[in-house]
């Protein structure tokens, strides 16, 4: 072992298991590459004032979960925490709302930093794979993200998941139904970090999970009875599009999110047998968050799922993914002469798509042979000095124990038709 180990709140990802991590993220991406998102990859850290101004000053990933440092020439930085900001600013940057082509369909994958307590399924390092729709106010393209996130979970094999639907309201209405929330909690009998709170983001009081301020939010008026009219058409309509593809969804009038571009839509999927972390995915509209660090007026739709947790989601309801094996064949040389010829046999079968590995080191037949029996190859490929005076190799079927010769410029073809 070494004098050190991954800090805390980090795990590292090891074979085999991490495996079913890069499935989970190419299966999430899939739908997404389906429908016309393109691929975005932006820097791990960003200027602190982008998250500042995007997430919002007053959330807890701003406030409390930042990893944000000066660098030595004096600039703010911070490592991203999500990104819904940082795609959008990309995006900005390089004027693609301008080419004329609305909305910009972009997907992302990579790793994000919150300095959360952690604990299991919450972590300091997470992976997300996301999905951003720029530039365009449709409820069909709300709808279209949210079945693309069903979608992803369906083809992975995931079953018990939920869909949370609320509508967080516009410029219009979310002021008025803010107003009447604080006019509530104002008489509540709260703590004074809370009652900070109610003055300054009293949305985030409706996700407080403590027991004893639950039972006194019974009666808090809900977003949903202050929409205004185009707000609830809108939310009607996507809810309709959700029916009529057979999305399943709740509508959870409590629904807030954690972060504060929000506006009408807003979703979240949540898994059961994930204790408390049991948000798998979330998202929603976010029709000023442009405006907001410095853009046009550009209304955008997106979501991100959670690659650990998926994960976890996954283990918990016992899915095996369907993965490609690792290695197929496995070449056992005895002798000098067989390793070179093996070496360049597997060379060969890898070059015509076949997974091959190769008992390195000069390994004993008996040694070489365990390594091909853990390597989880269906084949072994082995060859002495009289196998190759004759032309051939023995390929030893490692589910059966059934060996023969087969000619050596023949290996490739057989291989192949026998791991069909
Ligand atoms: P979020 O809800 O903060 O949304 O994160 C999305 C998902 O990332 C969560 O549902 C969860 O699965 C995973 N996640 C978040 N924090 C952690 C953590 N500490 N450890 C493990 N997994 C975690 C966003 O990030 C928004 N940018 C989503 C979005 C995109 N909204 C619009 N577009």
């Amino acid at each position: 072992m070494s004098t050190f180990q991954a800090p805390k709140g980090t795990y590292d990802l090891l074979p085999p298991d991490s495996a079913a991590f890069l499935a989970v993220r190419e299966a999430i991406a899939a739908p997404a590459r389906r429908a016309g998102y393109g691929y975005v990859e932006t820097p791990g850290f960003e200027h602190v004032e982008l998250f500042a101004r995007g997430v919002g000053e007053s959330t807890d990933i701003v406030t409390k979960e930042m990893y944000a440092f000066s660098t030595k020439g004096g600039t703010e930085l911070a490592l991203r925490p999500e990104g819904t900001a940082s795609v959008l600013r990309a995006a900005l940057q390089a004027n693609l709302h301008k080419a004329g082509n609305l909305p910009v369909k972009l997907w992302y994958s990579g790793s994000y930093y919150r300095y959360e307590r952690p604990q299991a399924g919450r972590y300091r390092h997470f992976s997300q794979v996301g999905a951003e729709a720029i530039g365009a106010e449709d409820p069909v393209l709300d709808a279209e993200l949210v079945i693309l996130a069903v979608d992803a979970y369906r083809s992975l094999g995931l079953r018990d998941f939920r869909l949370l639907l609320n509508s967080l309201g516009d410029k219009e209405c979310r002021p008025v139904y803010r107003a009447a929330l604080q006019d509530f909690l104002r008489g509540l009998d709260l703590d004074d970090d809370t009652r900070k709170r109610i003055e300054i983001n009293p949305l985030r009081v409706l996700d407080d999970k403590r027991e004893a301020v639950q039972r006194q939010l019974a009666d808090a008026p809900l977003i949903v009875d202050h929409l205004c009219e185009a707000c609830k058409d809108y939310h009607e309509q996507v809810r309709e599009l959700l029916t009529a593809a057979g999305v399943a969804y709740e509508d959870d009038p409590r629904l807030v999110r954690g972060l504060d571009y929000y506006t009408r839509t807003t979703f979240e999927f949540v898994h059961d047998a994930l204790g408390s972390q049991s948000a798998v995915g979330g998202g929603g509209r976010y029709d000023g968050l442009s405006e907001m660090i410095g853009g046009p007026s550009l209304p955008s739709v997106g979501w991100a799922l959670g690659v650990d947790r998926t994960v976890l989601a996954l283990r918990a309801e016992g899915v095996e993914l369907d993965l490609p094996a690792a290695t197929d064949v496995y070449a056992v040389p005895l002798g000098e002469q067989a390793r070179r010829t093996l070496f360049a046999l597997v060379t060969e079968l890898r070059r015509a798509g076949v997974a091959a590995d190769f008992a390195f080191g000069g390994k004993g037949i008996k040694n070489a042979m365990k390594s091909a029996d853990r390597s989880g190859a269906r084949l072994a490929i082995v060859a002495g000095e009289r196998d190759l005076a004759e032309g051939v190799v023995q390929v030893k079927d490692l589910a059966s124990g059934e060996q023969g010769p087969v000619a050596l410029a023949e290996v490739a073809e057989t291989v192949k038709e026998r791991l069909v």
